[in-house]
């Protein structure tokens, strides 16, 4: 594939009006560029940064077409769309990445097939059709184990924890769509990712990687780097990297890790596009993950990953989160981010805040007599 930059001033489409939409919009301004948001929903916040705008479904062929002839180039920050999305578009204009980074990430049984075979273990897991199935999979992989819609889950959304027999027939007849996957419980001791950009060249290059802890289901906070062994951050690195080269990506992912208590990872979950535990290289990296990824998509060369301070992120999830709005504007070892959304319902991610460190303030927390005191410091206010 050849290289040849986008010139400034060329458009990017970016299928998808929400948050990741917006801060790849701010980034691709930045590095000159136009974007043309297409997303079904009007005023998102995507649109109000982007320079034109399509509301229109992603099925709609004859807006597709438009929006292909209006840009250079289009890009995700969504990975559901549709696959007849990309069927209309790919024929049109460039779409990085492509067909293969979208299918197989959206689909859990693909994934796990896709990431064991690219070399990065996983959990023990059994396709299930049918509650037959379902007997046959926790007869193998037994209980506790984490059951899950293999499409369209979100923030801890279409699954269930089976922890006796009893759980196994209201859970399948719960989870919606069918089929569904089921996984073996993984005692973890923390959950990391790392975020990998590789460019139309095919050269990769990865963040640092980090530490995140949930809240309900949703990403509360990234510790920048993970408090883990250096072993365990470098194969983080490795994985994400080597991912981002088997799905042959332009752009960025990231990859979710579970960390065993003997140091072992296994692989969660990919997403190719930003993620939301990569939103502390805005402020810690030369180049945020948002210019990583136009960076990748418009074909020029990828930016630095180096962290140059040390960061912690935290969502600011509805009505609690903006309540800290004020405590959080007014401290200036702290950089905001929102998001434009008009109402702070809750479980909305409305913004995040990055407080900096001096590089090397979290390696000092890692052990265990120092944690606790350590990290309250690090969060204070935050
Ligand atoms: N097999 C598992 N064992 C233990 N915990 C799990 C397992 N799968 C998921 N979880 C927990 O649920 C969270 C959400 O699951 P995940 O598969 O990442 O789905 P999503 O992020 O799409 O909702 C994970 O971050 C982890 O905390
Ligand atoms: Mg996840």
């Amino acid at each position: 594939m050849s290289a040849t930059p986008l010139p400034p001033n060329a458009t990017i489409g970016i299928l998808g009006g929400g948050q990741l939409g917006r801060m790849s919009a701010l980034a691709a301004a930045e590095l000159g560029y136009r974007c043309h948001i297409y997303a079904p929903e009007a005023d998102s916040p995507g649109m109000q940064v982007a320079a034109a705008r399509s509301v229109a479904d992603y099925e709609d062929a004859a807006a597709l077409a438009a929006f292909a002839a209006s840009v250079d180039v289009v890009t995700f920050e969504f990975e559901n769309v549709p696959a007849r999305t990309l069927e209309i578009l790919a024929p049109l204009v460039p779409c990085r990445p492509g067909k293969k980074a979208l299918a197989v990430c959206q689909d859990r049984l693909q994934e796990k097939t896709f990431l064991e075979a690219a070399g990065v273990p996983v959990a023990p897991w059994r396709a299930v059709h049918s509650l037959e199935d379902l007997h046959k999979a926790v007869a193998e992989i037994g209980l506790p184990a984490v059951l899950k819609t293999t499409r369209l889950g979100y923030d801890g959304r279409g699954q269930a924890v089976l922890r006796a027999p009893e759980d196994l027939a209201p859970a399948f007849a719960r989870l919606e769509p069918k089929p569904l996957i089921l996984e073996a419980f993984v005692p973890f001791t923390q959950e990391i990712s790392a975020v990998a950009a590789r460019g139309l060249d095919g050269q990769a290059v990865a963040y640092d990687a980090v530490e995140n802890h949930h809240h309900h289901h949703i990403l509360d906070l990234s510790f920048a780097p993970a408090r883990v062994a250096p072993a365990a951050a470098a194969a983080a690195r490795a994985h994400a990297m080597r991912v981002a080269a088997e799905l042959d990506l332009v752009g960025v992912l990231a990859v979710e890790f579970f960390l065993l208590p003997d140091g072992r990872l296994l692989g969660n979950e990919i997403a190719p596009r930003p993620h939301n535990s990569g939103h502390w290289t805005m402020d810690a990296c030369a180049a945020s993950q948002f210019h990583q990824h136009i960076r990748a998509v418009a074909g020029l060369p990828l930016g630095g990953v180096e962290r140059h301070s040390d960061a912690v992120m935290r969502n600011l999830v509805g009505p609690e989160g903006m309540a800290k709005l004020p405590a959080l504007l007014g401290d200036n070892s702290v950089a905001v981010h929102l998001y434009g959304k008009a109402s702070a319902r809750e479980g909305r991610k409305m913004g995040h805040a990055n407080r900096l460190f001096p590089r090397g303030t979290l390696s000092g927390t890692l052990s265990d007599t120092l944690a606790d005191t350590a990290e309250a410091a690090l969060l204070s206010g935050l």
